[in-house]
């Protein structure tokens, strides 16, 4: 999953107070950093506290509580969460002397990662509470009230989403127009550089009954296209109605079903777990977006071997050519890592090799970071951060070359777009593309959720600009 610091612009919709309720009713901040599960589990904490009284709110300075649902990912990823506690242990000591109380949390993967070291390295902590356990969060502050320093980090034997309060519906709607439902969570991948499978912990998935009824609720309140989520996404494996094996394919054709559900994603995949069926649902399912993130990390077989990655670059571009074969608009995104311990020149070189070959609409790369735990660590060989630096702007370059023809190349032609959100200028809306590009267009806000037809007629920096045309 990309991991871009994303404010939480879900949950601060739901966060205008409600006329009449008290002014004394606590507000939480949350601040997200990482991937969209953690936007996801940052809405449904918001939804946690609400039944408890929290509303959210957008402004630190007053928050109740402030809560940070942070991302362990990469080492830069753990550090800003520190900085941001140093910060907000000043603003808590200012509170005091005002007489007003302040409560910290820290939740998400450094939360799981980092436990008891949280608590000595930032004492004005008050409550740590991993990513499997953030139902009890409420219980967890109520304890913190009377002066416990909680943590919840333990793997719970009881399953969170059973505990987690449905969303209200007008709330749903307040969110928007499109909604990430989480479908499958943790990883058994085990790839030599990532730290998901200890912060995660092992792959589980969601039932069946579980992901139906959420969807429902969703599309109930409004929602038109719907992003699963998963560490791992194409591992999702379930029990249909008479008890047979589902995968991921079989759950797309049942929630492709639903009436007024317009459009379905997912996200992250291995390319190990890209079987035949789900092969076969972007063939055939026009609800089913033509876009897939699936990394790749590298093109080298001797680093894809060292990262367990276990498949080729050969398999990785077969596996691509019967993708294409089945859905020839699919738009391709991935993940890349540059400078993995060992990694030579001209096994980096096989990197940009791939790129070149497969050529993508869409792409993260990173500079290879040591998490603490995992086998990579362990390696000696570590590149040097300038060599990383240099061959990561190197294919960088060449991603956001490829980035741009993709734009380009949807110059002309004619498409479907989801109306989602106001647009920067009177009069106008953003949409978004088959291939998650945003569109600017000419539209009135009472069209919001629909799906229109438009003619792209040029390309800004993030965006695509587009004409309203009959169909
Ligand atoms: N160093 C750099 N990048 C990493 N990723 C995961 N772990 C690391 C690491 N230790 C990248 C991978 C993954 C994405 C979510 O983050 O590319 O797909
Ligand atoms: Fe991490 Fe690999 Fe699992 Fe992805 S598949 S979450 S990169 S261990």
């Amino acid at each position: 999953m990309s991991d871009q610091i994303i404010p939480l612009p879900a949950t601060a919709e739901a966060a205008a107070p409600v006329p009449g309720t008290n002014p004394n009713t606590r507000k939480v901040f949350i601040k997200t950093y990482g991937c969209q599960m953690n936007v996801y589990d940052s809405v449904r904490m918001g939804d946690a506290l609400a039944s408890e009284g929290y509303v959210t709110t957008e402004a630190m300075e007053e928050a109740d509580l402030v809560l940070l649902n942070t991302c362990h990912i990469r080492e830069k990823a753990a550090e800003k969460v520190y900085s941001a506690l140093g910060r907000l242990r000043e603003m808590k000591k200012e509170r005091a002397a005002n007489g007003r109380e302040m409560m910290i949390g820290v939740a998400g993967c450094v939360a799981q990662a980092e436990g008891e070291e949280i608590l000595r390295r930032a004492p004005a902590v008050d409550v740590v509470i991993g990513p499997q356990t953030y139902h009890r969060l409420p219980e967890a502050l109520k304890r913190a009230r009377q002066g416990e320093r909680v943590i919840e980090t333990d793997y719970a034997v009881e399953d969170k989403f059973e505990h987690l309060p449905k969303t209200e519906k007008a709330v749903i709607r307040s969110r928007g127009v499109t909604s990430f439902l989480t479908v499958q969570e943790g990883c058994d991948k085990f790839c030599t550089f990532c730290v998901v499978p200890y912060t995660r912990g092992s792959e589980v998935s969601r039932p069946l009954s579980q992901i139906l009824d959420e969807a429902k609720r969703l599309v109930e309140a409004g929602v038109r296209e719907i992003t699963l989520l998963g560490q791992n996404v194409n591992a999702w494996h379930g029990e249909g109605p008479k008890g047979e094996a589902w995968g991921l394919g079989d759950l797309l054709y049942r929630l492709s079903e639903i009436p007024g559900l317009a459009r379905l994603r997912y996200t992250t995949s291995h390319p190990r777990d890209m079987d035949d069926r789900l092969i076969e649902a972007h063939r055939h399912l026009r609800t089913l977006m033509p876009y897939l993130h699936l990394p790749v990390q590298a093109g080298s077989d001797r680093v894809l071997k060292a990262m367990n990655r276990r498949h080729t670059a050969q398999e990785y571009i077969r596996l691509i050519e019967r993708i294409r074969a089945a859905r020839p608009d699919i738009a391709l995104s991935g993940d890349f890592i540059v400078g993995f311990p060992g990694e030579t020149e001209a096994e980096f070189e096989d990197t940009l090799r791939l790129v070149e070959t497969v050529r993508y609409a869409q792409a993260f790369s990173f500079k290879y970071s040591t998490r603490p735990g995992t086998p990579g660590a362990e390696l000696g060989s570590q590149v040097a951060e300038e060599v990383k630096a240099e061959r990561l702007e190197r294919l960088q370059a060449l991603l956001l070359k490829q980035q741009h023809e993709f734009a380009e190349g949807c110059v002309g032609k004619v498409i479907d777009i989801l109306l989602e959100k106001p647009g920067r200028n009177a009069g106008q809306l953003i949409g978004r593309s088959p291939w998650l590009q945003s569109v600017n267009v000419d539209a009135k806000s009472s069209q919001i959720g629909d799906i229109i037809s438009v003619r792209i007629i040029g390309t800004g920096p993030n965006s695509l600009f587009a004409e309203r045309i009959e169909r």
